[in-house]
């Protein structure tokens, strides 16, 4: 082991108590509104089967890698973001890599808490039976409602988070994990069943070439990015609470199959219903929040499986923002040496200020914007165009071209105790063809191709 290498964790420090665990909390963290609404549509629209292809093709040579890479600098470090890149290499600016995770953290909290509000509203309304897809508009602008909402959203999340990684975020994910699954599973049962079943999964998976173009691989490239939750410290953060003997690459893997799986059953689920009952499945919010509740109201049981698809959205959102929690929460206990009650507080008042003006500039502040956009919009743009392909970029170099060759080798082969066979091919694609593709997506997102 070379000098600076970092050893095997030895101290205190909080780790997830089984490997299952921490799959689940993975998984938990990569499986959110991204595979539920975003995948199935863009699918749909890019060319179905053909596009699944480029999607996987992206995931395993993009998003694998880096979280590979996340996972190497957590693990090796045992740190939150920027003290992990503080210690695998010393005394050097990386560590600014790691501040600016935990600012794209910290900005998508303020909206992502506004968005699981929303999903409690409806999860609510489908199990008082009063689900309409017509007042989305006007709840969303209400000065009021959806911030009581988003505050049952950050207390849920703070009450799971005080009870710190193993009896909180592990013990969470291992029952609300395998509850997503069940409910997904009903949901495709009873898609089977649909008139329009056949239709829904032409729409999917039918290859159609004609429809693949670059942007296709951009879109595939940006959702694969998304979807697996890199780029913003979270896998850096969950990194540091693996277990000494967990196989980082088989995690990685495992996690981004279930990833997609899960995003495919979505599309089995939403296409199906939207064509058998006559609407138009169009993107965004716009799905879930106003197509989707009329799609429910047609169809026989829909009440039920309108709260299950609910239950199942508020479910796969609830663990992602914990995990978006987490990359403050573990900087402010470590870097400000404060509890972690305390820690969780402050982060809890942070996203609350921050979701709050999200939250209102959908409605009575909808006068004042940046660049044209609401609050609400312009972080989602400026963290997804902007922060994380950076964040993404300057991590690939970091560990393909800088970091200590003995630090990933170590990591992945748990200080040599596994095989590494895969160490020169993921340091080449970190090198290259990581950057390269994320180089695309940030021209792309700022609109030069
Ligand atoms: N990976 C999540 C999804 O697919 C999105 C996410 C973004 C999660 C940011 C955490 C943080 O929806």
């Amino acid at each position: 082991m070379s000098k600076n290498t970092p050893s095997p964790a030895t101290g205190s420090r909080a780790t997830f108590a089984t490997r299952l665990g921490a799959v689940a909390a993975a998984v938990g963290s990569a499986v959110g509104f991204g595979n539920i609404w975003r995948f199935p549509y863009i699918t749909g629209q890019d060319g179905g089967a053909a596009f699944l292809l480029i999607y996987i093709v992206s995931v395993l040579l993009l998003g694998v890698p880096l979280m590979i890479a996340e996972f190497c600098i957590g693990r090796s470090a045992h740190r939150n973001v920027v003290g992990a890149f503080r210690k695998v290499a010393p005394g050097t600016p990386w560590y600014l890599v790691g501040v600016l995770g935990l600012l794209v953290a910290v900005l998508i909290l303020g909206f992502y808490v506004v968005l699981s509000g929303w999903t409690l509203r409806y999860t609510w309304q489908a199990l008082a039976n009063q689900m309409s897809g017509s007042d989305f508009g006007a709840f969303v602008s209400d000065p009021v409602e959806p911030l009581l909402w988003t505050v049952l959203a950050i207390l849920i999340n703070v009450g799971i988070l005080l009870g710190g990684v193993q009896k909180g975020i592990e013990r969470a994910s291992n029952v609300m994990m395998p509850v997503l699954a069940i409910l997904l599973l009903i949901l495709v049962v009873n898609s089977c069943f649909l008139p329009e079943f056949r239709h829904g999964m032409e729409f999917l998976f039918v290859p159609d070439w004609s429809k693949v173009s670059g942007q296709t691989w951009i879109d595939a490239i940006g959702q694969a990015f998304f979807s697996l939750s890199v780029a913003m410290g979270i896998m850096v953060a969950y990194g540091s609470y693996l277990g000494d003997n967990t196989k980082i690459g088989k995690t990685a893997l495992q996690v981004a199959s279930m990833d997609t799986v899960i995003a495919i059953l979505a599309g089995i689920v939403i296409f199906p219903a939207c064509f058998s009952f006559g609407v138009e499945p169009g993107e965004g919010s716009g799905l879930v929040f106003v197509t989707l509740p009329q799609v429910f109201q047609a169809m026989p049981l829909g009440w039920l499986m309108g709260l299950l698809f609910f239950l199942l959205i508020t479910l796969a959102g609830l663990t992602s923002c914990i995990s978006i929690f987490e990359v403050p929460v573990s900087f402010l206990q470590e870097e400000c040496h404060v509890t972690r009650r305390t820690a969780v507080i402050i982060s809890a008042i942070f996203a609350l200020v921050l979701g709050i003006a999200c939250s209102l500039s959908l409605g009575l502040w909808s006068g004042f914007t940046i660049g044209g956009d609401a609050l609400f919009d312009f972080l989602d743009h400026l963290t997804s165009h902007y922060m994380m392909p950076i964040c993404a970029l300057l991590t690939s170099l970091f560990v393909g071209w800088w970091l200590d060759r003995d630090i990933i080798h170590n990591a992945i082969t748990n200080w040599r105790n596994d095989s590494g066979w895969y160490l020169r091919p993921l340091l080449w694609l970190l090198r290259v063809i990581v950057p390269v593709g994320i180089f695309i997506i940030f021209l792309s997102g700022i609109g030069v191709i």
